[in-house]
């Protein structure tokens, strides 16, 4: 990907903001008890989007601020969580004092950070002790009209999370995936296809092109409730020293 690419996919998120909310799959409650531990505790979701990930911290009881660049992303966030401490932020310059979290999250969100910068950024907001904890849902193939779906997106839609490169003050990163699945009708799936940031950057004949396929793809597998799509997610924690 060029550097131009990877700028216009990264900041793509807020045009496609509400199809993005309405068809994006949460987090199961596992994976999420995993990256922030059992006890409540002050945790910052950084690129938080439109909050998918913030809804299950919060139902855990913790204590969350939410942080995203896009302020169309933060807009659907404050909508649906009203009460959530939501900020205007990048992982490279986080508005956010020094050791004020316990835990820092991101869903769906590391690979658009440059860690060089927003590593040492985390680090200073991070308690000693405290944790950074990195997820994606990633595509599960052991279906065969899910590997279909995903194989029309070539390499844009990866098999499993590269692992992240920490640095010091970072200890080692463990590794740990959950099952989880997302049922979805036409629309859904749909949405779900046009809120990549693959596809959000085609000019629109190719956009429609594309979700033609999907939707003929739909078609012939979906039953009469829709389709389950099962997802791998890949959870990633790493302790601050
Ligand atoms: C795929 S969305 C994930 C949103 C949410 N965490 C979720 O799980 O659905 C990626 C988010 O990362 C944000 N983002 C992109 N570059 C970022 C950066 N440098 N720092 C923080 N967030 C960034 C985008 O605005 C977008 O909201």
């Amino acid at each position: 990907m060029t550097t131009d690419e990877f700028h216009l996919r990264a900041t793509s998120f807020g045009g496609v903001a509400d199809v993005y909310e309405r068809t994006r799959p949460g987090y199961p409650d596992d994976a999420v008890r995993w990256l922030t531990g059992d006890r409540p505790v002050r945790v910052l979701d950084l690129g938080a989007g439109t909050g998918k990930l913030t809804r299950s911290l919060i139902a855990a009881s913790h204590d969350v601020v939410a942080v995203d660049p896009s302020e169309l992303m933060l807009a659907q966030l404050r909508a649906a969580l009203p009460d959530v401490d939501a900020r205007a932020g990048s992982a490279e310059r986080l508005p956010l004092d020094d050791a004020t979290v316990d835990v820092v999250t991101a869903g769906q969100a590391y690979h658009w950070f440059d860690p060089a910068t927003a590593l040492p950024e985390i680090a200073r907001v991070l308690r000693p002790g405290g944790r950074l904890g990195l997820v994606w849902n990633l595509r599960d193939d052991s279906v065969g009209w899910v590997d279909e779906l995903w194989s029309m997106f070539g390499d844009h839609e990866g098999r499993r999370a590269d692992d992240p490169e920490v640095i010091p003050p970072f200890g080692p990163v463990e590794q740990r995936t959950f099952r989880h699945e997302q049922r979805l009708d036409r629309d859904g799936l749909l949405g779900l296809v046009a809120s990549r940031s693959y596809v959000a950057i085609l000019a629109a004949p190719e956009r429609d092109e594309l979700l033609g396929r999907v939707g003929t793809l739909y078609d012939r597998v979906a039953g009469p409730d829709g389709v389950v799509l099962p997802y791998l997610t890949h959870c990633f924690r790493s302790t601050r020293a």
